[in-house]
């Protein structure tokens, strides 16, 4: 079995793209700006973002985090997100989710300048990943394309299956590892809550993608050998014993899977790390395609 060193991968991903950086300041030209909106006070959602702006520090980029209140109207989220649409030193920009209840995260996603729309959220954005086209990629997708294809594990003719139907992972991780192109040509099922015998399905699976949320879900007596497993689930479970009051647990039992599996990602360090590599991906992509936004 071999662990998918995800936090090494963005590391390296980082280092990447703190040398374009470098390159651009040694040629005078403006270093990326992600700007992050972050609605409320959700502790999860606070941790991610804050990591996305010290993210933006290492790799030399400018960063604007936005804090809204919780009670903010969605008319009022909606100006601020007019003001980054039109503001031209903001490359790109995200909208942290979810959103408290009351704003429909719809209208918000829709509001978002596709040509700024770095987490490849917008219709528009996902319309071109569906057709194969040049597009921002969402993130945590972005991410596991990008560990398939540095462990050269191989995906075309494999069985791929992927639990959950998320827009923000399953969905689009679906799409594009069944379309041609590279870690894609895969054959595809997608399993969600209302399939019925899933084990049927994640036992044939050569390659198992949970991006579920239920913590320890995937079993060993639910995969077949020589499996390789991408866990993107990171749900907080109460520990008292840790000084944080919660430890983060993946959908799969890492402990009996891991012998079954010939790769597998850990949680923390596996598919987490990524997202925020990819992301400040697209926003340099984002700023190599700027010419006036
Ligand atoms: N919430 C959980 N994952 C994500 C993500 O990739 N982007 C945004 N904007 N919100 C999220």
């Amino acid at each position: 079995m071999k662990i998918i060193d995800g936090k090494k991968i963005s590391n390296q991903i980082k280092d990447e793209i703190k040398k374009e950086v470098d390159s651009l300041i040694a040629s005078n030209q403006k270093v990326p700006h992600l700007a992050a909106v972050l609605v409320g006070e959700d502790g999860a959602s606070l941790t991610y973002v804050g990591s996305k702006v010290r993210s933006c520090k290492q790799v030399g980029f400018d960063s604007t985090l936005i804090r809204l209140p919780s009670t903010i109207t969605e008319s009022s989220l909606i100006e601020e997100i007019d003001k980054l649409n039109n503001n031209k030193l903001i490359d790109g920009f995200i909208v942290q989710l979810p959103l408290p209840k009351h704003i429909d995260e719809e209208k918000i996603l829709m509001a978002i300048k596709p040509e700024k729309d770095v987490d490849g959220f917008h219709p528009t954005n996902f319309g071109k990943m569906a057709l194969n086209m040049d597009t921002f990629i969402p993130a945590t997708p972005f991410g596991i394309i990008e560990l398939l294809k540095r462990y050269n594990i191989e995906t075309s003719g494999k069985h791929t299956v992927v639990i959950g139907r998320s827009h923000i992972v399953g969905r689009p991780i679906s799409i594009l590892m069944n379309s041609k192109r590279e870690a894609g040509d895969s054959t595809v099922t997608v399993v969600h809550s209302r399939t019925k015998n899933l084990e049927f399905y994640t036992k044939s699976a050569d390659i198992l993608v949970s991006a579920l949320g239920i913590p320890e879900f995937v079993k060993a007596s639910m995969v077949k050998n020589d499996v390789v497993i991408i866990d993107v689930g990171i749900t907080r479970v109460e520990d008292s014993s840790n000084e944080k009051g919660y430890i983060l647990k993946g959908d799969v039992d890492f402990e009996s899977v891991k012998n079954r599996a010939s790769y597998i990602t850990p949680v923390p360090g596996g598919v987490g790390p990524m997202t925020i590599a990819m992301l400040l991906k697209n926003t340099l992509l984002s700023k190599s395609l700027s010419k006036d936004k």
